[in-house]
């Protein structure tokens, strides 16, 4: 398949395989530079070699190896890298090369942005979700405690790479973590993309499946870059996953981001069909779905102090009320349904979910 082009407000996101895409020219550009290459222990074992051995400009990068999942997307560990990007004497028209899943790119396109103002970073996303969502859109960070994304920025990389093939070594749950963010795209935008993909397995996702869902995250981002509205849309589900995922972080039991995606949209699908926005018919059809690929939901009752307690504290809420992305139907959706953290409604968040398995 010829390279798919995206583009988004000031670089573009390249699909196909990686050595007939643009990111030659860009080496290029940067031969004079060093480079830097941020991988986890994943990505380093199973996509560093395959990249490496495409591109022998990248023979003599320095290659950053970080401790793999959420608990690292820290600040001791950007901490690190600084460190080490000062050691290395990295400057501004450096580049760095984020090679991995949601919490590299979020991670190492924060450190590249505050890092002397501003390196020069592209993602190459590894994981299903980071190619759909994370890589593209601009939001750099990461967490403080139990709050997810509490320190970041704006920031867009220069570049995007999606290539199929790093998802070969994947793990099969890491591809249900990307294929919620792919229904969440879905339900908020667009009912075509749902009926597309919402019966399908994750090794069904094609090429075509990732490129239509970053292509409506890149619509709206483009239309909202800065989330003062539309871009809103994207968070379905994430007031109540957020608050899941920042919770359980803590525990010996925690879950990934997808997963609690996944529970939260099907609890904001209650909420919003309790409170009137959702059809009867839709929210069936979505809670039904999730059940059919997601894990059960856990019953949140006994802990739901502490879950909206969480969500109070959400980034996307303002006068100290919880705020939802609400769906009226599959491929439709609203944004700033806001309510106080006691009324009575926030209750069926917390719905027994035990029919829909
Ligand atoms: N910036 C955004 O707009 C945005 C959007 C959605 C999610 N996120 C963030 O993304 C993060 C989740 O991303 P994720 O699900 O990719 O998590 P992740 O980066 O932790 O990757 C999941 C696991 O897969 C491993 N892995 C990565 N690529 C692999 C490969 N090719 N083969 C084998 N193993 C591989 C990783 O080492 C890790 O263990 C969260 O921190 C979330 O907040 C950001």
């Amino acid at each position: 398949m010829p390279i798919h082009t995206l583009q988004s407000d000031n670089y573009t996101i390249e699909a196909g395989n990686i050595e007939e895409s643009s990111f030659s020219q860009l080496l290029n550009r940067f031969s004079d530079s060093k480079k830097v290459i941020i991988v986890d222990e994943n990505t380093h074992e199973y996509c560093l070699e395959f990249l490496i051995t495409q591109f022998e400009e990248l023979t003599d990068a320095e290659v950053m190896l970080l401790p793999a999942g959420e608990e690292n997307k820290v600040l001791e560990v950007s901490f690190q890298v600084w460190e080490a990007l000062s050691e290395y004497r990295v400057g501004r028209s450096d580049l760095i090369i984020n090679l991995g899943g949601g919490v590299i790119t979020d991670m190492g396109g924060f450190i590249a942005s505050v890092f002397k103002r501003g390196v020069h970073f592209i993602n190459i996303p590894t994981t299903l979700l980071a190619m759909v969502d994370a890589s593209v859109g601009g939001k750099t960070g990461i967490d403080l405690g139990p709050y997810k994304n509490q320190l970041g920025v704006f920031n867009t990389p220069d570049a995007v790479y999606i290539d199929k093939r790093f998802l070969s070594s994947l793990p099969e749950s890491e591809w249900l973590n990307g294929y919620a963010e792919m229904l969440k795209h879905a339900i908020v935008f667009s009912k075509t993309h749902w009926k597309t993909i919402h019966a399908k397995t994750p090794s069904q996702i094609t090429e075509e499946d990732i490129i239509e869902s970053i292509a409506i995250k890149n619509q709206i981002v483009l239309a909202d870059p800065k989330e003062n509205g539309i871009r809103k849309l994207l968070n379905f589900g994430h007031t109540a996953g957020h608050a899941i995922e920042g919770y359980l972080l803590g525990t010996e039991s925690p879950v990934p981001h997808g997963i609690a995606v996944a529970w939260g949209m099907s609890m904001e699908a209650e909420l919003a069909f309790k409170t009137g926005v959702l059809n009867e018919v839709d929210r069936a059809w979505i809670q039904s779905v999730l059940a059919s690929h997601f894990p059960p939901l856990p019953d949140f009752t006994p802990v739901k102090q502490e879950l909206l307690s969480l969500m109070t504290n959400d980034k996307k809420n303002k006068s100290g009320k919880v705020s939802f992305v609400f769906p009226s139907e599959i491929g439709q959706a609203d944004v700033n349904y806001s309510f106080d953290v006691d009324a009575p409604v926030l209750e069926s968040l917390f719905f027994k979910s035990s029919d829909l398995y």
